[in-house]
């Protein structure tokens, strides 16, 4: 054989050995049986070798040429059934944790604060949200034109309906369809024309509270809201009952908690006051139960109403009661 033709056929079939990718097999074939490669340029200068060794040159170089076809193929081949194949799936690495819904601060809070009710024997009842003047002011002893409604600004509809402004409307709702005793909260949404800032909004939510029998007094309603207020914020937690007046209770109160944040010594958030203002409460005024026809030399009652976000804000110190509607996720996350 040709020294040079013998030369060609080592070498390439040493580069098929060691080849170690389908890439490498590539350089290997172009450079050897491409158009340019090394055996077709020799294979075309066939034709100029002397006649006695031409035969002879061409049929050695056509072996070679299907030796090394052969070898290229065999190597392909070979690389990859050898080559192992690549896991899909790495088990090692941390999961795709999806975000996780929570329960709302508001929900949670009329949430917990129920739980405190339904275990002293209270049921939760529910009421419209667009209600008749009669069940927000008449009912609740504010007749049409009478300053106490002043208190209660109110969002009207065109109907001449509105969105109620307290919870207080349950009661009525509740007394006209039910017979003492009787032991409810009610919470829900109420809306006032407020302009929204750090304390107000237009909507929030109140729990209302009621309870009438034969002999309630205002005793009952103390442990009631004093019970409360040691589960809610803290058995530590004084309690302190300012006279106050709302037309649908007499006697009337609000209630002020001492301050959870200094303990009563005075603070930015009690305004230096050492209290905070939780609730209003009192007992059932005679002219509410005429209203729903209870026999008010029979029976008395005490009622209460509490602003959620402000159970909520308090308990928890959140200083702005728009956090409660932005739906910043990162505020939402916290409560869970
Ligand atoms: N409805 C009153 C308010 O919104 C709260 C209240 C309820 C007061 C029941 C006394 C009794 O301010």
């Amino acid at each position: 054989m040709d020294p040079n033709v013998e030369k060609i056929k080592t070498a390439s079939l040493n580069s098929i050995t060691l080849a170690t990718t389908p890439q490498d097999l590539e350089t290997v074939r172009v450079k050897y049986l491409g158009r340019k490669g090394l055996i077709s340029q020799h294979l075309s200068q066939v034709k100029t070798k002397p006649l006695e060794v031409r035969g002879a040159y061409g049929k050695d170089l056509n072996q070679i040429k299907k030796e090394v076809s052969e070898a290229l193929a065999a190597k392909a081949a070979s690389l990859e059934t050898d080559t192992p194949t690549r896991p899909t799936l790495d088990v090692t690495l941390p999961g795709e944790s999806l975000p996780l819904g929570a329960v709302h601060p508001i929900r949670r809070t009329i949430d917990e604060i129920s739980e405190i009710f339904l275990e002293l024997g209270f049921s939760i009842v529910l009421g419209p949200e667009a209600e008749l003047e009669y069940y927000n002011f008449e009912a609740l002893n504010m007749p049409v034109d009478h300053p106490s409604r002043d208190a209660f600004d109110t969002l009207f509809l065109q109907s001449g309906a509105l969105m109620r402004s307290h919870t207080s409307t349950v009661q009525i709702r509740h007394m006209e369809t039910t017979s003492p005793p009787i032991r409810i909260i009610a919470p829900g949404r109420v809306y006032r024309p407020d302009t929204v800032d750090a304390s107000h909004h237009f909507m929030f939510h109140q729990i209302e509270g009621l309870a009438v029998d034969e002999d309630i007094t205002f005793a009952d309603l103390k442990a009631v809201l004093t019970i409360f207020a040691h589960k809610y914020f803290s058995p530590d937690v004084g309690m302190r009952f300012r006279p106050h007046f709302f037309p649908f209770t007499e006697p009337s109160a609000e209630v002020d908690i001492s301050c959870i944040i200094c303990a009563g010594k005075g603070c930015s958030v009690c305004s230096g006051k050492g209290w905070l203002e939780v609730l209003g409460c009192g007992m059932v005024d005679v002219n509410v139960f005429k209203a729903v026809g209870y026999d008010p030399e029979r029976f008395t009652g005490f009622a209460f109403g509490m602003g959620v976000e402000r159970m909520a804000m308090l308990k928890h110190g959140i200083d702005d009661i728009r956090l409660f509607t932005d739906n910043d996720v990162r505020f939402l996350d916290q409560l869970r």
